[in-house]
């Protein structure tokens, strides 16, 4: 039986999740990157935390393991239509007026999209309004830092209930019902997973190989996890990647008040480029 971690290694995990992800491990959670680690031994069939520290950091053991700690360590909560008025402001301000600005094909980048409701949601929004207005063709980039909701997003298939806060006539168009109903599984229609691109990407890197610049960035609920030096370089690098005009969606809890960034607001957690 192990019993957790020495202050030492403890220290150790923090400054090494810190520095290649961002995310703040102050010692108030020391039980729960020990629980979420406790996979890992079962995983690697090592008995003892502490014996897994010495595994990573003495016996050269991090570079095969430093993914799926990370995937171990990252918070992936996330539903469809979250935060509902931000899809609101997409429909209703958002595309209106990057169209009248003369953009027809816009590109949308959700910068930490977990298992992949979030730009699922994004693209239900865009197929709607390209539906009823003939425009703008889009696509979408989702990009995560964990290997593991990657690999869910891309496969599109979701426990029945999480499909609940999308409405009636985007689940009959967008969602297909299971061939197995006893599974309790739905998936998204082909037609939307072909609109987006899922890829890997830390936003602790120092420039985003993403292509071409954006037009809209949702970048939510992933800000609280790091410090505000760290906000700020990860939302300037963002801005540097967003059109003139274009808007930035950050989760409801978090503020970007105080920072030194291009933007201006446009509505609640709503930000557009200057
Ligand atoms: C709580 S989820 C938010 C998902 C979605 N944006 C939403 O609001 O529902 C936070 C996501 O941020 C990702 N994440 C954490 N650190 C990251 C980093 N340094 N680079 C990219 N993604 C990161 C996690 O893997 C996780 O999937």
């Amino acid at each position: 039986m192990d019993n957790g971690l020495s202050r030492r290694n403890f220290d150790q995990l923090a400054r090494y999740i810190y520095d290649y992800s961002g995310i703040k491990m102050p010692p108030a959670k020391r039980t729960m990157l020990e629980g979420r680690l406790r996979r890992r031994l079962r995983a690697t069939g090592i008995v003892d935390l502490d014996d897994y520290c010495d595994y990573l950091f003495k016996h050269g053991g991090i570079d095969r393991e430093a993914i799926h700690l990370i995937d171990a360590v990252t918070t992936n909560k996330t539903d469809f239509f979250r935060e509902p008025k931000h899809f609101e402001h997409l429909e209703r301000s958002a595309l209106p007026e990057l169209m009248a600005a003369g953009h027809n094909r816009l590109r949308i980048w959700s910068a930490a999209c977990s298992v992949g409701a979030e730009p699922y949601t994004i693209a239900m929004v865009l197929e709607d309004y390209r539906e009823a207005r003939g425009a703008p063709d889009y696509s979408i980039l989702a990009t995560d830092l964990s290997t593991d909701v990657l690999k869910a997003a891309r496969k599109g298939i979701y426990p029945v209930g999480m499909i609940d806060p999308v409405d009636h006539q985007k689940r009959i168009r967008y969602v297909m019902e299971p061939r197995d109903p006893q599974r309790g599984e739905v998936r998204i229609h082909p037609k939307l997973r072909a609109k987006i691109g899922f890829g890997r990407l830390n936003l602790m890197d120092r420039a985003y190989e993403i292509g071409d610049k954006v037009h809209i960035v949702f970048c939510r609920n992933v800000l609280i996890y790091f410090d505000k030096p760290t906000q700020e370089k990860v939302l300037a690098r963002l801005c540097d990647k967003l059109v003139t005009g274009g808007f930035l969606y950050v989760g409801h809890s978090e503020t970007i008040s105080g920072l030194n960034l291009p933007v201006k607001q446009v509505a609640n957690t709503v930000f557009r480029k200057v």
